[in-house]
């Protein structure tokens, strides 16, 4: 077993947007397409894992050999994540919805004439990475997260590597002329407690092959601790 095999790992990635149901046909969602995770997960494979992918809904083909759970929601996609345990390595690509509708109609919710407002109140979803990276027997050896941000990326990144409890986060800046979101390139920094390092800008795929290949360097080395 060398470094940069994943061979007999069990790999866990989260993926994609999440749908939270308003009423019957209505949801909350984002712009993520799944591609990073649905990369890491190909690699990871490629790379002699076991990988277990809890994604939401994209438009992306299923990979071969990799055990694939579809969700919709934040909290199924939380319960499913937690199934997958024991896991040697987790990473949360997912665009997990902040929140949910507080209170899910059981029927279409109806506009009256005259309406010219609807109040939506809103419930907090669980956080999956936060959840995964919390001390404890089952915690996976390595916990890595994403941080998609909009400005002052790399203190936000920080904020969140310390708030979450996660080892490393693949920052990268979102702003709509990246071309980032839903892209096939990325630009990407990886923050960990002993610092910052910036990778130039490289395809999804190069990327996912970069972070394995580093994940796969830091079991190795963790275990000859
Ligand atoms: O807090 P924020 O959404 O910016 O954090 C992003 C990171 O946290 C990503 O790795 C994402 O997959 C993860 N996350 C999560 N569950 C949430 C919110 C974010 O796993 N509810």
């Amino acid at each position: 077993l060398h470094g940069a095999s994943l061979a007999g790992r069990h790999v866990l990635i989260t993926a994609g947007p999440t749908y939270e149901p308003i009423d019957p046909v209505r949801y909350i969602a984002n712009r993520s397409s799944g591609k990073q995770g649905h990369a890491l997960a190909r690699v990871a494979k490629d790379m002699g894992a076991k990988v277990t992918l809890v994604s939401g809904p994209t438009n992306l083909p299923d990979m071969p050999g990799v055990t694939t759970i579809k969700v919709e929601t934040a909290t199924d996609m939380l319960d499913a994540a937690l199934a997958a345990l024991p896991v040697d390595v987790a990473i949360c690509a997912a665009a997990v919805a902040d929140w949910r509708a507080a209170h899910q109609a059981a029927q279409k919710l109806k506009k009256e004439d005259g309406q010219t407002g609807l109040n939506l109140a809103l419930a907090r979803n669980p956080d999956i990475l936060a959840t995964l990276a919390a001390p404890g027997a089952r915690r996976p050896t390595l916990v890595i997260g994403f941080a998609a941000e909009t400005e002052t990326i790399i203190t936000h990144a920080q904020a969140k590597l310390s708030r979450k409890g996660a080892d490393w986060i693949v920052a990268n800046d979102v702003s709509p002329d990246t071309g980032i979101m839903g892209g096939d390139h990325t630009e990407v920094h990886l923050v960990s407690a002993t610092g910052v390092e910036d990778w130039p800008a490289m395809g999804k795929d190069e990327m996912a092959a970069k972070l394995l290949a580093r994940a796969a360097e830091a079991l190795h080395a963790m275990q000859l601790a």
